[in-house]
């Protein structure tokens, strides 16, 4: 039994799950008795996933997805509903960024292609699973920002870190909408996190990974895992007071 037995039973979408920090949490959610939908727009990728989620006994299910579409968030969720029955959990983990990394050298398609994948991605798999978290009177949307939309430590990108910050400000609003329906609505702030995807390309500039284990406070940059556990007890009902929080795990990067 996982460490939050409540949450055994229930069924969770995870949008990029396949990999990094969304695949770590559909680690963390099926170590926990979730059943759950890896969405991914790598349908190779998806599929690896759930292949291994459901060869350790969980319920899964790989869709592929492009999140920043309407019409395939629509489907995607339909999909769901017809495996699972239900959807309890949203996990929105979507998110990077394209281009220049100041406002001189993003291009505006950039900007809009970063906004879609950070933001709308968001807003349109949340607006897609309210209704039937409403109609259940229970529900947990998570959405994953980042530290550079809470305090640009280094550069990175002008529409990502706005971005970002509006993963926020969606995130309170929307926990604010619902929150007498049964569903609370969170955001967690991962700092720099050794991914499949950073990893690659801190090999490629290895003084960068050094810097930034440098300025950390603990020393070294966080492992996916350590990403997935707040997300999993952020569903858990030992969560359920909390609404409309954003919660930093950093390594104390934010802590002043
Ligand atoms: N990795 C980090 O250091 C870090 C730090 C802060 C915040 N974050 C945030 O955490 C989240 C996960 O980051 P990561 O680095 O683990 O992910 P990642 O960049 O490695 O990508 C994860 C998955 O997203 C999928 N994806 C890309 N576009 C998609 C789309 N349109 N529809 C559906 N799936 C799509 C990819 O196929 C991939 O499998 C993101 O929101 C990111 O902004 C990451």
């Amino acid at each position: 039994m996982g460490r939050y037995p409540d949450l055994a039973g229930r069924a969770a979408i995870v949008t990029a799950g396949a990999v990094g920090i969304g695949g770590a949490i559909a680690d963390g959610f099926a170590d926990n008795g979730v059943s759950v939908a890896v969405v991914d727009k790598d349908p190779a990728a998806a599929h690896r996933k759930a292949a291994e989620l459901t060869a350790r006994g969980t319920g899964a299910v790989a869709i592929a997805c492009d999140v920043t579409q309407s019409e395939s968030v629509q489907q995607m969720v339909a999909e769901v509903l017809r495996r699972f029955g239900r959807i309890d959990i949203l996990v929105n983990a979507t998110g990077n960024r394209f281009g220049g990394m100041t406002t001189l050298t993003v291009s505006p398609e950039e900007w809009d292609t970063t906004f879609s994948l950070c933001l709308r991605s968001h807003y349109l798999c949340s607006r897609a699973v309210l209704p039937r978290m409403i109609e259940q009177g229970w529900g947990r949307i998570i959405n994953i920002s980042s530290d550079a939309g809470r305090l640009p430590v280094r550069l990175t990108s002008p529409a990502y870190a706005a971005a970002k910050a509006g993963v926020i400000g969606f995130t309170k609003h929307l926990a604010l909408e619902v929150a007498r329906q049964g569903i609370t609505v969170n955001a967690t702030v991962p700092g720099t996190t050794l991914t499949p995807r950073t990893r690659q390309s801190f090999a490629l500039r290895p003084e960068g990974l050094k810097e930034r284990e440098e300025r950390n406070p603990l020393g070294r940059l966080a492992v996916p895992e350590e990403q997935a556990g707040i997300v999993v007890f952020l569903a858990s009902d030992e969560a359920r007071y909390i609404t409309g929080a954003v919660m930093e795990v950093t390594g104390g990067l934010l802590m002043t």
